[in-house]
Order: C-alpha cells, then structure tokens, then sequence
C-alpha cells in the first residue's frame, strides 16, 4: 500500500479519502513541520500532500526520491521549486478554483473595512470609550462609483472585479492577457500598471509571486497612487514592498491598506501593526469551511492520481507526463 505524509492537519474530508487509498502519515500537531522533521518525514514515502508554509526545493525533492509528487493545499504555489520538479520529472498539482470566491470576498471584506475605518470603530466600541455619535468621528473613503484598479485578471482577480457590479465602479485592470470577460461585462479597461496605480481608488493585488511580481508594489508605485487611494493584497506578501508600504502609510502617502499576506509569514514589517489606517488578516482569504473542505479533497484527489501513475487533475507541470 502507498504511504503517503500530510504535512500538517487539513480537513477530514480529504484525510479520509487519502486514507481509502493509502497509509497516511499525519504530522497530528497544528504547526508546521520544522525543516528537519520534513527531510525525515518526506524519506521513503510515496507521495506528499504538503502547504504553503512548507518550502519544497531540491534538498527535499532529492530526500522524498520514492515519491511519485507534491500536491500542494494552496492555489500559490511559490513554495515549490516546479522547475526543478519537472527536471526530476516529479508531478507538482495545487487546489485552483475552489477559493476563488472565498478569496475575491476576503478582498472585498479588507477593502469595506479600511475604507469604513471598521477595526478602530470596533476597538473603541470594545473600548467603552465611545461618547455617541459625532458629526467627525471615523470619516472613511467613498466606494460607490470609484475606480477600481484589479492587478492581475486571473481566476481569482476576475471574480473580485466582477463583484463590484453593485457598486458601479469603473474597473481598470493591468494583466499581461485581455480579459473578455471583464471587457464585456464590465467595460473594464486593460491599461499598464502605473496608469492604473495613478488613476485607481482601491488597488487590489492579484498575482502570483514569481520574480517577475516580487516587491511589484514598491516604494515608486506607491507614490504613484492617490494619496486618497487604498491598497488592498490577498495575493503573496512578497508582492508588495512591505516596508516601503509602512512608511507610506505612515507619511499619508496613501489613504490606507488592507493585507491578508506578509512578505515574511509570520512576522510583520517593523511598525505594520501599530498604524490606524491598515486592516490586518493573517492569510485567511480561502478559510471558509467550504473552501478548505474542496481544498482538502482537491488535494487529495491529485495526490491519489499521482501516487497511481496517473496524470494529476491539476498537475502545475504536465510536462512531467509526456516523457515516457
Ligand atoms: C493561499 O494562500 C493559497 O494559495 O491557496
């Protein structure tokens, strides 16, 4: 029978279905696996269903030789060396389109919140120090009829624009690709990013991290955008300039931000959290019950293919297939 390790605990939905197929081997702790107690756990197994925080590079590729593929809990793959697994002709699969809309909302959420100014209202509801209702208490920014600016159309970025139907907003959007859909049902406009930084109201990040995108958001194009404007990253902290961000929250260079991902998970850039004008998620933007439960069987299901010989649903490099 095939062993195979789960990195960590996911829902049982996806344990149980690994398990009609194979031995699981569960790290039963809620943390993740330290690096050394990955090296020993991916050894001698047959396949690895593992997540973000777990790095997959070479050294664990050359330690894991008998497993047949990673399957990743996660749409972000930039925790695994995919490159590398396709020169080892190792099958890498993650978990897209099941939180696609957790995820769009998770940025819909951070982008009503600091706009509405909702986490110091909460704190000084919480508080006991609010004195009732004032004429100039928690003035916030307007989102009806502003420009939206969706950095990246891909599953996760059209979902989020398409979602702002109800509130009339002109959608910009920067990708390397038109998006028809977004054209056509919104008359969104494809422009390059520094017209979009200049002209949109909320951006919203919505890349994956690759060297192409990494520090994308920087100290320059912050300056760019309106000092009115918002910045909104449920993508990959890495994307964004975290510390060039504080400093610009910090001298008003922009109105405000809301962040779901942190350029060093679990830490936060020094100064991050002592700002007003920043909502703060710890990368939960798929964590709706439904979405973790298809996450959990999504990756299953492309570990159990993998582990049979067969091509993984969502393998990330089919390349892998053709060689034989
Ligand atoms: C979460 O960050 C994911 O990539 O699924």
């Amino acid at each position: 029978m095939n062993r195979a390790l789960v990195t960590r605990r996911i829902p049982d939905a996806g344990l149980e279905l690994l398990r009609q197929h194979c031995e699981v081997i569960l790290n039963e702790e809620d943390r993740p696996l330290t690096r050394e107690e990955l090296l020993r756990g991916v050894a001698g197994v047959d396949g690895v269903l593992c997540l973000l925080t777990d790095r997959i590079d070479g050294e664990v590729m050359e330690t894991a030789r008998a497993a047949k593929g990673f399957a990743n809990f996660a749409v972000g793959f930039d925790n695994i060396d995919v490159p590398e697994a396709t020169r080892r002709g190792l099958p890498v699969s993650n978990t897209p389109g099941v939180l696609t809309d957790a995820t769009a909302e998770m940025a819909w959420c951070l982008l009503f919140a600091v706009a509405r100014r909702i986490v110091e209202s909460d704190a000084v509801m919480r508080s006991g120090r609010w004195p009732g209702w004032g004429p100039l208490q928690f003035l916030g920014g307007d989102v009806t009829g502003r420009t939206l600016g969706v950095v990246g159309a891909g599953r996760i970025g059209q979902a989020f624009a398409m979602k702002s139907r109800g509130f009339e907003m002109p959608v910009l959007y920067a990708d390397e690709r038109p998006s028809e859909t977004l054209e056509r049902e919104l008359g969104a406009r494809r422009v390059d990013l520094e017209t979009l930084l200049r002209e949109a109201d909320f951006v919203s990040i919505h890349v994956p991290l690759a060297p192409a995108t990494r520090h994308l958001v920087d100290a320059r194009a912050l300056r760019s955008m309106k000092r009115t404007a918002y910045l909104i990253n449920t993508s990959r902290g890495p994307v964004v300039d975290e510390r060039a961000l504080v400093e610009a929250l910090q001298e008003g260079v922009i109105a405000g931000a809301g962040l779901d991902v942190y350029e060093d998970e679990p830490r936060m850039a020094p100064g991050l959290a002592g700002l007003a004008n920043v909502v703060l998620a710890p990368h939960t933007a798929s964590a709706t019950i439904t979405s973790r439960n298809n996450m959990a069987l999504t990756a299953a299901r492309n570990l159990i293919a993998m582990m049979a010989g067969a091509k993984a649903p969502n393998c990330l490099n089919p390349r892998v297939y053709e060689r034989h």
